[in-house]
C-alpha cells in the first residue's frame, strides 16, 4: 500500500488496482482529489502488472459533487470534465464501487467507470439543477445514453436521486453488491470483467431521440419550473445528447454551463445552499456542546397545528404524547393526523404498515399530568397570552427535571412566557408554520434566559424531523412574521390608493412568489385575527369579515371562488374599496408595478436590516431561510437580503427614500451581514 498526504490512495490486489480517495466530509471532488485520481488511473493504465482498476471512497460516502467552495474561484488542472473523459478512455476497464450519495460530479466519475457497482443504500443523483446548475462534466451526455432519456430528464431537471434499485432496473449499474462487503464485491467483479472487450464506454453508446417523453415530462413540470432557468438547459442537454454526437453534445453543455454558472439564479441557489447549512450553527454555542436526551415528546393542544407538529415527530420515530381537554377535540385531531397519513400513503409515499407504525407512537390523553414523562414539550394552543401563561405555570409544576418547555407561538413574547416558570432557561420557542407536517422551516425563539444546550439540542432534533431551523430572538412575529407587516400595511395602503388586489397579487406572483398577499389572506383566513365586533369596522379587511367574506373557505374573500376554488374578480370587493377610498378620502391614481415592488419588497428588506441591526437574527442569509423555506419566496432569486444585494443596496434605498420610508442605517450603509 501507498500512502501520501494526498487524499487519494491506491492499493495493489494482485493484478487489481483500487484506487480510495478520503476527504472528508462527503469526498467532494476538490483539486487535491481530482489530481489524486488522475495520477492514480495514470498509475495504473502504465502498469503493465493491471490488468482492470476499482475506484471506491472511504468514509460516510462516494464522491458528493464537485467542491461547491471552488466555484467562482480560478479552477486547477485537471478540470473534472477532463478528468472523467481521462477515465472513461482507460484501456484497462474501472469499476465504480459506489456507497453513499455519488451525487453531480461524483455521480459523473461513476458514469465514466465502465462498470457501476452499488451497496442496496447507494443513491445516485445529479443535484446540479437544485444549484440553478446541470451535469457539467459530461453528465448529461453519458447519462441518457446509460440510463434512457426518461430517466435522465427526472434525475438531471429535477435533481432528486435516485435508489440503487432504480438505478439497476435503468441499466445505470450493474450490480447491487453486499451492504458490507462493497470492498470486497467489487474486487471480485473486476476480476470478472477483466478480460471483457470491447470496454463499454457511456459516450460512445447510440441513443435515439424520443420527443414524447420529453414532451410529457416538460408539460408535467411546467408548475414546478417555473421562473427557474435551469430545469430547461438540463432538457435541452439531455435532447442534444439524442440528437448529435458526444463531442458537439459536451460542448453545448459545456457552454449551457457556463452560462449557468456566471447568472444570478445559480448565485441565489448556491447561496442558499450554505445559507441553510449556515443557519444551523449558533454564534455563542459551541458545536460540541452536549445536548439533552429527546426520546419523548409531549404535545398541547390537537389542532391543526398540534397534530401536524405530532405528524413531524411520529414520522421520525419518537413516541408522541398529544393531551386536549375534551374528547371530542382529541378525537378529532388524531383523526385528521390518521387521515393525513392516509392520503400520503395513497399517494404511494408511505407504506400501509408505515401508516400503522407512526399511529401507534401516538398517544392521546386529557390527562395534563402525562407530560410529567416526555423531554420535551410543545405548546400548540391558540394565541393568547394568558391562556399560555397558564399553561406554563401548570407545566412548571409537573414536567421533569430538565425538559424542554416550547412554546409554538407565532407572535408573543416567549420571555413573558418563562417568566411564569421556575425554569426559564429551559424555555424556548419553537414557531412551525402551517401545515407544520409539510413545511420546513421551523423558527427556534431564543429567550434571554434559554439555555445554549436547550438551544443546540431545538436545532439538532429540527434536523433529525428535517425541518430547516432558524434561531430568532424575541421580537413581535419574530424573522419571517414580523417582515410580513410592512408588506401588509403597504399593499392594504396601495389599495385605498388605486392598486386591485389582482394587480398586487400578480406584482407577487411574477416575482415568483406561490401567491400575493390578498390570494394569502383568503387561504389563510381573512377572520384571522380579527376582533369579531361587528359595529367595529376600520379597515377594508373588517368590513370584509363583517360581510362574512372569510376568503376561500366561504367561497368569498378579497376575490370570488366557485366550487373548484377558482378565484374571479369580486363587483363587491371593488364597490368596497370605492367606499373606503371616499371614506377615508384617498384620492385615486394609477400604480405602478414598480411601486408595489418597492412599497411592498423593499420595506420587507428594509425590516430586514432593522432585525439584523438588533440582533434579532444572527445574519442575513438566515433572513433569506426563513422566507424561502416559510413563505416561498422565490428560490431562484436567494432570499430577501441575497436578492437585495444582488438588486443593489442603492437602488433599494433609493427605492424607500421615493416613498419616504425611514431607511435602516446598515441598508443605507450597505454594511448588512
Ligand atoms: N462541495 C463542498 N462541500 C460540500 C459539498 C460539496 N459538493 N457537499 C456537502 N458539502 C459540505 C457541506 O457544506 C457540509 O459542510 P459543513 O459541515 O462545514 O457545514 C458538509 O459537507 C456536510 O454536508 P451536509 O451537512 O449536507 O451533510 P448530509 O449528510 O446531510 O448530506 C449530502 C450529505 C447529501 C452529500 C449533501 O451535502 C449534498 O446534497 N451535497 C450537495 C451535493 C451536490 O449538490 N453535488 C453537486 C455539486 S455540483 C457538481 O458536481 C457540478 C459538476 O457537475 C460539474
Amino acid at each position: 500500500m501507498t500512502t501520501t498526504a494526498s487524499p487519494i490512495r491506491t492499493e495493489r490486489h494482485d493484478d487489481i488496482l483500487v484506487i480510495v480517495s478520503d476527504n472528508p466530509p462527503v469526498n467532494a471532488l476538490g483539486a487535491a482529489v481530482r489530481q489524486g485520481l488522475e495520477a492514480a488511473v495514470k498509475q495504473g493504465v502504465a502498469d503493465a502488472s493491471i490488468t482492470a482498476m476499482v475506484i471506491r471512497c472511504d468514509g460516510r460516502t462516494f464522491f458528493a459533487g464537485a467542491d461547491i467552495t471552488e466555484f467562482g474561484k480560478p479552477m486547477q488542472a485537471p478540470l473534472l470534465p477532463m478528468l472523467v473523459d481521462m477515465i472513461e478512455a482507460s484501456d484497462k476497464p474501472i469499476v465504480a464501487a459506489i456507497h453513499g450519495t455519488a451525487l453531480g460530479g461524483g455521480c459523473e466519475v461513476a458514469l465514466a467507470c465502465h462498470y457501476r457497482v452499488a451497496a442496496p443504500s447507494a443513491k445516485l443523483g445529479t443535484p446540479e439543477v437544485k444549484l440553478g446548475l446541470l451535469p457539467g462534466a459530461g453528465g448529461t451526455q453519458r447519462l441518457p445514453r446509460v440510463a434512457g432519456i426518461p430517466l435522465a430528464l427526472e434525475m438531471t431537471a429535477k435533481g432528486d436521486p435516485v435508489s440503487a434499485r432504480t438505478a439497476l432496473d435503468a441499466g445505470l449499474i450493474d450490480r447491487i453488491v453486499g451492504e458490507d462487503s462493497l470492498a470486497e464485491d467489487a474486487l471480485a467483479f473486476a476480476r470478472e470483467i477483466r478480460a471483457k472487450r470491447p470496454i463499454p464506454r457511456a459516450s460512445q453508446r447510440a441513443l435515439a431521440p424520443d420527443p414524447d417523453a420529453v414532451a410529457a415530462f416538460t408539460k408535467a413540470n411546467a408548475r414546478r419550473f417555473r421562473g427557474f432557468e435551469a430545469p430547461a438547459a438540463n432538457i435541452a442537454c439531455v435532447v442534444k445528447a439524442s440528437e448529435t454526437g458526444y463531442p458537439e453534445g459536451v460542448a453545448f453543455e459545456r457552454s449551457e454551463f457556463m452560462r449557468l454558472m456566471t447568472g444570478n439564479q445559480s448565485a441565489a441557489q448556491r447561496h442558499l445552499f450554505f445559507a441553510e447549512r449556515q443557519a444551523a450553527r449558533i454564534d455563542d454555542v459551541p458545536a460540541e456542546t452536549a445536548l439533552r436526551p429527546v426520546d419523548h415528546v409531549g404535545i398541547i393542544g390537537a389542532g391543526t397545528m398540534g397534530g401536524g407538529i405530532a405528524m413531524n415527530f411520529l414520522s421520525a420515530g419518537l413516541p408522541v404524547t398529544i393531551v386536549e381537554t375534551s374528547a371530542e377535540a382529541l378525537d378529532r385531531g388524531v383523526a385528521v393526523i390518521r387521515r393525513n397519513y392516509e392520503a400520503t400513503a395513497a399517494k404511494g409515499r408511505m407504506t400501509p404498515e408505515q401508516v400503522e407504525r407512526a399511529m401507534a407512537l401516538l398517544t392521546p390523553t386529557l390527562e395534563f399530568d402525562a407530560l410529567g414523562t416526555p423531554d420535551l414539550v410543545i405548546e400548540a394552543v391558540y394565541e393568547n397570552m394568558e391562556v399560555k401563561q397558564d399553561i406554563f405555570t401548570r407545566l412548571d409544576a409537573i414536567a421533569k427535571p430538565g425538559a424542554i418547555l416550547a412554546s409554538n407561538t407565532s407572535y408573543l413574547d416567549i420571555d413573558a412566557i418563562a417568566a411564569c416558570t421556575a425554569r426559564p432557561q429551559d424555555v424556548v420557542g419553537m414557531h412551525f408554520f402551517s401545515p407544520a407536517n409539510v413545511m420546513k422551516l421551523l423558527e427556534v425563539v431564543r429567550g434571554a434566559k434559554t439555555a445554549g444546550d436547550v438551544l443546540a439540542t431545538v436545532m439538532a432534533l429540527a434536523k433529525k424531523i428535517r425541518k430547516v431551523a432558524v434561531v430568532a430572538g424575541v421580537t413581535y412575529g419574530f424573522i419571517g412574521n414580523r417582515m410580513l407587516i410592512p408588506r401588509q400595511t403597504e399593499a392594504n395602503a396601495l389599495l385605498l390608493e388605486g392598486a386591485s388586489p389582482e394587480q398586487i397579487d400578480r406584482v407577487h406572483v411574477e416575482f415568483g412568489m406561490p401567491m400575493g398577499p390578498f390570494q394569502m389572506a383568503d387561504l389563510a383566513g381573512v377572520d384571522i385575527g380579527w376582533h369579531r365586533d361587528p359595529a367595529r369596522i376600520e379597515s377594508v379587511r373588517d368590513q370584509l369579515a363583517v360581510e362574512g367574506r372569510w376568503g376561500q373557505k366561504k367561497q368569498a374573500g378579497f376575490y370570488d371562488y366557485d366550487e373548484k376554488r377558482t378565484p374571479r374578480s369580486s363587483p363587491r370587493v371593488a364597490e368596497i374599496l370605492d367606499e373606503w377610498r371616499l371614506k377615508t378620502q384617498t384620492p385615486q391614481r394609477q400604480i405602478s408595478d414598480e411601486e408595489i415592488v418597492e412599497r411592498t419588497l423593499y420595506t420587507m428588506v428594509n425590516e430586514g436590516a432593522l432585525i439584523l441591526e438588533e440582533g434579532k437574527a444572527q445574519r442575513a442569509s438566515d433572513i433569506d431561510v426563513v422566507w424561502i423555506y416559510g413563505y416561498g419566496w422565490p428560490v431562484y432569486r436567494g432570499g430577501p437580503m441575497f436578492w437585495a444585494k444582488a438588486e443593489g443596496y442603492d437602488k433599494i434605498v433609493a427605492g424607500l427614500d421615493k416613498h419616504g420610508f425611514p431607511v435602516a442605517n446598515s441598508l443605507r450603509q450597505g454594511s448588512i451581514k
